[in-house]
């Protein structure tokens, strides 16, 4: 196959743990024999300092012309003005909402090597694999008003929780969807107790199980939900919840696998198609990026986990291009690397190898064996 892909790496080690993906790629590619085209773009911090946008009309184009879209991340403490006019982060999110991708999947899985690097307990994290679908087009990060102010009294802030029902129906769908081909559980987490937004989500979920009467459904408040991820990850399936819930749970269910360095996330437009099924080619593209951020404390060193943004290139593969054997390769790869006791530093243990970021991206490309 030919395809096009976007390579926006972003501020800090997005772009290094990007590289890594692309070399990986190469790996698959001339293995398979297929033909991966690289675009580069440039979004975030760096291309504010640039060309004083986030998302430059560019980058944009660039990413509207391509198959698929590998990110890094974006931001940084240089960027961080509460008070300036446009943030890294206006980036991402404008290419989310314009290429429609209300879908993000972050799938949580527990590697049995690397149990010693989480807090938990290792009886709490016996047979932990759930997948957290998080609404990514709506809600707080996009309500309007969105603004501050300042008058007599003071200086006073406005975000807006705004869902539609057709916005809760689409991701909800999606989570039935994803249950029924793996354990058959969701659960939705919302805050019926206290919000309108949320008694809504629960209303238009209960009416939606009628049509998936063979996925067992729970709804969960989001307190409690944060609270169990912890006691009992292993009662979890799926998940599905609004954007702000889910990015908050996302980054506590990463403690689960020992490190953020290790988790990867898919934004899609429609649901994950099943194996064996190729999705139709010509449409918007999805993006792929690892959960965590840009690590600005690390970036320049060596030593970002490159793992996160490997396993995106592989749901890439599997999800964009319906490539499911080369997608199984590159987390093979990654496993029998890992089984040799290699590592990167943020989950290397006492008698690990603990290598750096390139020489672990080399490993991976050579055990894919391209
Ligand atoms: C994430 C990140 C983003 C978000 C930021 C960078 C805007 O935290 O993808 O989880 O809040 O969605
Ligand atoms: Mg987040």
């Amino acid at each position: 196959m030919d395809l096009k892909i976007a390579v926006i790496g972003g501020d800090g080690i997005g772009p290094e743990v990007t590289a890594e993906s692309v070399k990986v790629l190469d790996a698959i590619g001339r293995r398979y024999g297929h033909d991966f085209t690289w675009r580069t773009g440039e979004m975030g911090g760096c291309a504010i300092d640039k060309y004083g946008t986030p998302l430059p009309a560019e980058t944009m184009d660039t990413i509207l012309g391509c198959d698929a879209i590998l990110f890094g991340a974006v931001g940084g403490p240089k960027w961080d003005d509460p008070r300036a006019k446009t943030r890294p982060e206006d980036g991402i999110l404008r290419i989310r909402k314009e290429l429609g991708l209300f879908a993000n999947v972050r799938p949580i899985k527990v590697y049995p090597d690397l149990v010693g690097s989480s807090p938990l307990r290792p009886e709490r994290l016996e047979g932990v694999d759930m997948v957290i679908l998080r609404e990514l087009t709506g809600g707080l990060y996009f309500g309007r008003p969105k603004k501050r102010w300042e008058n007599a009294r003071g200086r006073r802030a406005v975000d807006t929780l705004s869902y539609t029902e057709k916005e809760i129906e689409r991701i909800v769908r999606v989570g039935f969807e994803m249950a029924r081909n793996r354990r058959k559980k969701l659960t939705s987490v919302d805050k019926a107790n206290v919000l309108e937004t949320g008694r809504l989500w629960r209303e238009i979920t209960t009416e939606l199980h009628h049509e998936y009467r063979d996925v067992e459904l729970d709804h969960v408040l989001v307190d409690n939900a944060a609270m169990q991820l912890i006691t009992n990850p292993a009662q979890f399936d799926v998940i599905v919840t609004e954007n702000t819930f889910g990015d908050i749970l996302s980054d506590e269910a990463s403690v689960l696998s020992g490190s953020m360095g290790m988790l990867p996330s898919a934004s899609l437009t429609s649901p994950p198609p099943k194996k064996g099924v190729r999705r139709r080619r010509g449409g918007k593209p999805a993006l792929y990026e690892p959960i965590h951020g840009s690590a600005p404390d690390i970036s320049g060193h060596g030593v970002a986990n490159p793992v996160a943004s490997l396993i995106s290139s592989a749901f890439m593969l599997r999800w964009s291009f319906g490539l499911h054997e080369e997608a199984d390769a590159i987390e093979k790869a990654i496993d029998a690397v890992m089984s040799e006791g290699f590592r990167t530093r943020d989950i290397a243990d006492e008698g690990d190898k603990c290598i750096g970021t390139v020489q672990f991206g080399d490993m991976v490309a050579s055990a894919v064996g391209g």
